[in-house]
């Protein structure tokens, strides 16, 4: 069948990772791993602490370099590419370690993110999309506070607003809902939703299992660095290298002998990494 007879929903790969290593002083942080997001998809990320989520987000955001195989955006090798430049190909990611701008006020923190993202843009259109986002992400209120002035939450807001204001095709989130009460994670995955909606694929890295669970299509799990799981989020959270991963094989072996399934895995998964 030729291109153009392809169905309106075939799947599309907007960003792929093909045999992707990064090594710190000879360890591997992220290990040969390879897979593809789908435009329009919401992915999620989740593994124990150290499992290499936050040095995968920088490899596709530009702040760290492989030290081997390829990462793909759009069907183009950005390996080579500063952040600055993925930004403008409609990459935008949030930092799992906040560092506001503390001399700036939370709206000049995002107007930061919106110059970043696009080019061309006018004092007064990144005062706009400031404003918009700062809305959108529940910030509007706290606009002239100081960097240094949030919570720990609203520090997490702000890197997502900022990360909107780059007006990104593929956004990835690293825990940004470290910190946030239940309800506040509710809300959270409505916008992650809505932002999905209105047509921006995502990458969601998070401790945070129900969050995963309920907003991801699909789900991959790091471990030590390697992909050990790829699947629906169902699939996942019941694999038992998965629950390993999470446990330990001595746990996981005892789970299995009381044969107990009254407790769903998502729930004590939780808090474990
Ligand atoms: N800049 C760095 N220098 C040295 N080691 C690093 C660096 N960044 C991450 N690591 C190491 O890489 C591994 C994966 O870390 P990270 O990607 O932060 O994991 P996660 O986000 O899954 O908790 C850890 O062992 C961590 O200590
Ligand atoms: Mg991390």
């Amino acid at each position: 069948m030729s291109a153009n007879l392809s169905p309106p929903t075939a799947s599309e790969t907007i960003l792929e990772l093909q045999h992707v290593t990064k090594r710190y002083g000879g360890l591997p942080a992220v290990d040969d791993v390879s897979f593809a997001v789908q435009r329009g998809e919401v992915l999620g990320v989740i593994g124990p602490n150290g499992a290499g989520k936050s040095t995968m987000v920088s490899l596709i955001g530009g702040s760290a370099a492989p030290t081997s195989g390829k990462v793909l955006f759009q069907g183009q090798a950005i390996n080579t590419l500063p952040p600055h430049r993925r930004a403008h190909l409609g990459i935008g990611r949030t930092f799992q370690l906040t560092q506001p701008f503390t001399g700036l006020d939370i709206r000049e923190n995002v107007m930061v993110g919106a110059f970043f993202g696009r080019r061309g843009l006018s004092r007064s259109q990144a005062l706009h999309v400031a404003d918009e986002v700062l809305a959108r992400v529940g910030l509007a209120h706290k606009a002239t506070l100081k960097g240094d002035q949030l919570t720990v939450a609203d520090r997490k807001r702000l890197e997502v607003a900022r990360a909107l204001a780059m007006d990104p095709r593929i956004l990835l989130l690293d825990e940004v809902m470290a910190g946030l009460t239940p309800a506040e994670v509710t809300d959270a995955i409505e916008l992650i939703r809505s932002i999905n909606r209105d047509g921006v694929t995502v990458l969601v890295v998070e401790h945070i299992v129900r969050a995963i669970a309920s907003v991801s299509d699909r789900v991959l799990v790091l471990h030590h660095g390697r992909k050990i799981a790829e699947d629906t989020p169902d699939t996942v959270l019941s694999d038992p290298k998965v629950i390993e991963a999470y446990l330990g094989e001595r746990y996981a072996k005892q789970k299995q002998a009381e044969k107990d399934p009254a407790q769903p895995a998502s729930e004590w998964m939780e808090g474990l990494a």
